[in-house]
Formats: structure tokens, sequence, C-alpha cells
């Protein structure tokens, strides 16, 4: 006997939704800072990936209108919105990736440092939230100055017994995105198609993009790449002057943040070759954090990869970098120690 179209189609939905369910991990990414102006973006791109499972949005306030209205577009995760500290330990747990955008942004006039004694201190209380609720969780740092948060929250997870350097990342995903489409506009390539590693740090000239790799190559003179690593350095300030007072750069940050995550994921899920830039402990040169090319895999990091071949203008913007990046990175790590 055939049987009915009904009965058929009812066992092809159930096959679909346990095939798909056990092709995609389950995944819970929590964003903290998530009522704010990268926050709400990034929450609603992080929605949009089919990756995550679960969506943990949390802030001091805020969320449960954000997490009510994230929560009605029709992709798989589940949202929950939580707010204020003593939600916390249930925004964190079991998550796999935490972002952290939480914090206040760049106003004109302030550079990044200026921003730190805040700053530093919100992503000090988070990371030993993280240290005590999902210590195995993959951080991926937003929060400025991410020079020193970055070692920042290092500290604090030495501290708590529960660091380990795979799992920690400062996003610096922005200046990459910024990178490839500045060289695209110059190189009159299409954008789709442009790689530009950046390396260094994530503030002013600790920001190195390396043009002689870009790829597709277009053999531009050297005034212009001069000026598109200007460009590019000076990309956050961009904005903020344009924004005139009302924050710093979240759209395009979001989407960054949103892609950097995206690249964790499929790590964390066993996808081969996954590699992006990122700010990380690091052998590369002598300090001991710095932005390179890494390899995700299933425990984070799986490889931090070399600088390649430097020109000599990005060899000197290299030297010159580095004792900026090394104050910041002892600033950071001081303020752990003292606070
Ligand atoms: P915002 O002020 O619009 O949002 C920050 C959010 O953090 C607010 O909703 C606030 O309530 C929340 N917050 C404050 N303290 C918190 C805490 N203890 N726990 C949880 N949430 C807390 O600022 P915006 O524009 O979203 O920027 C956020 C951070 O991202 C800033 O530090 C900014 O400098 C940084 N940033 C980083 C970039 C990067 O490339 N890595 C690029 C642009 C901004």
């Amino acid at each position: 006997m055939r049987p009915s179209v009904s009965l058929v189609r009812s066992v092809q939905r159930v096959t679909r939704r346990s095939y798909s369910s056990e092709a995609v991990p389950e995944r819970k990414v929590a964003v903290l800072g998530a009522a704010g102006g990268i926050g709400q973006p990034l929450s609603l791109l992080m929605k949009l990936n089919p990756l995550v499972s679960h969506l943990s949005l949390y802030d001091i306030a805020g969320t449960p209108g954000v997490a009510a209205d994230v929560s009605h577009i029709n992709t798989r995760s589940e949202v929950k919105g939580y707010a204020g500290e003593d939600q916390l330990a249930q925004a964190l747990e079991g998550a796999d990736v935490v972002i952290i955008p939480a914090g206040v942004p760049r106003k004109p006039g302030m550079t990044r440092d200026d921003l730190f004694n805040i700053n530093a201190g919100i992503v000090k209380g988070l990371t030993a939230a993280i240290a005590k609720y999902c210590p195995n969780a993959l951080i991926n740092m937003i929060s400025n100055p991410v020079n020193s948060t970055v070692p920042i929250a290092a500290e604090v997870l030495k501290k708590a017994g529960k660091y380990d350097d795979k799992r920690l990342f400062g996003v610096t995903t922005l200046d990459v995105v910024r990178a490839k489409t500045f060289y695209a506009g110059k190189a009159n390539v299409n954008v789709a198609e442009v790689n530009v590693p950046v390396v260094g740090g994530h503030a002013g000239i600790t920001i190195l993009p390396l043009f002689s790799q870009a790829t597709p190559t277009a053999n531009l003179p050297h005034d212009v790449i001069k000026a598109l690593t200007k460009r590019t350095q000076d990309g956050g300030t961009e904005v903020v002057e344009a924004k005139a007072g009302k924050g710093s750069a979240t759209l395009s940050m979001a989407y960054a943040g949103a892609l950097f995550a995206d690249a964790c994921l499929k790590g964390l899920n066993g996808v081969p070759d996954v590699v992006e830039c990122s700010f990380v402990q690091s052998s590369v040169t002598e300090l001991p954090f710095f932005a390179s090319k890494v390899r995700l895999g299933r425990n984070g990091v799986e490889e931090v990869l070399g600088l390649g071949n430097l020109s000599d203008f990005e060899k000197e913007g290299l030297e010159s970098l580095k004792p900026e990046l090394k104050a910041s990175i002892e600033k950071g790590i001081k303020f752990a120690n003292q606070n």
C-alpha cells in the first residue's frame, strides 16, 4: 500500500529536522553590552547566524526589549534577555562564545586610551564572571582599548586559574574590513574578492595593514599605499568625527564582530582552514600580544600564523608601532594587578 502524501511529507519534515540538528551542533552565544550601539545590530546579526542555537543578550539595562524584538525573527536560535548583574550568571552559563561590546564609545577628541579607566573596570568585572560561569568559552573582546582590554582579561583569567591563551581574542576584524574596502576602491577590484592581512594592534599606528600582501594584486604606487595605511589607521576617527558626538563605529563594527564570531563558531564546529586576523597571545614578535592571522579550530586558536614578507614601509611601521603597543599592553597588565 502506498503511504499517503501527507505522511510522506511529515516523515520528510522530521528527517530533515533531525538531520539538521545533528549536522549543526548546539551553540550558545552571549553578547555582553547587547543594548548598546554595537550590541543591538550585533545581536540582530547573530540572530541571523544559523550556527547559533541559543542567543543570550546581556546588558546592565534595556535587554528585555532588545531580546523581545530580536526573538520575533524566524531563525534558528532561541533568544533570552538578561538585565543587571544578578542575571549575569544565567546569561553566561553554557556559553560557547562570549562577545563583549560593553563599555563607553569614543567621543570626538577622545583617544581610545581616554576610555581606559571606565572600560578597563567593566571588562575586568565581566571577565571575572566569565571565569566563574563559562571558563571554556571563546572570548571575543570588542571593548576598547583592545590593546589593553585583552591583557586585562588575560590577567583576570590567570588570577582565577582559568586562563587559556587559545580562547581569548581581541576583535580587530573592523580594521581588516576597512582595509579591504579602501583597497578595493583604489585598486578598482571586486571588494568581495579582496584579502588584506592587518597586524599589530587596534589603535592608531599600532594598526598595520599589509597592503604588500593584498590580493588581488594591483601594484599601487607608494603614495597611495601610504594614504590607504593612514586611512585604515584613522578609520575609527573618521566615523567618530562624522557622527559628531553621537558615538563611534557601531554598524560596521557589528558586521565585523558578527564575522569574527561566525569564524569562531565554524572553528569550534571543526570547519577546516578558518583563518582571521585577531589580537591574541603571540610569539610572532617580542610582544606578548599581537594581532596577526590566526587559524581557528575546535579549541579556539589552532595556530598563530607569522607575518610573511613585509615591504620596507611595513617593516618601518612594525618597528614604530612596537613601543606604543608595548605600553598599552603593560598598562592593561598593571591595571588588572593593581585594582
Ligand atoms: P554604547 O555606549 O552605545 O553601548 C555600550 C553598552 O555597554 C551600553 O548598552 C551599556 O549599558 C553597556 N554596558 C556598560 N557597562 C556594562 C556592564 N558592566 N555590563 C554589560 N554591559 C555594560 O557603546 P558602543 O558604541 O556600542 O561601543 C561599545 C564598545 O566598543 C566601546 O568600548 C567602543 O570603544 C568599542 N568599539 C570597539 C571597536 C573595535 O573595533 N574593537 C570599534 C568600535 C567601538
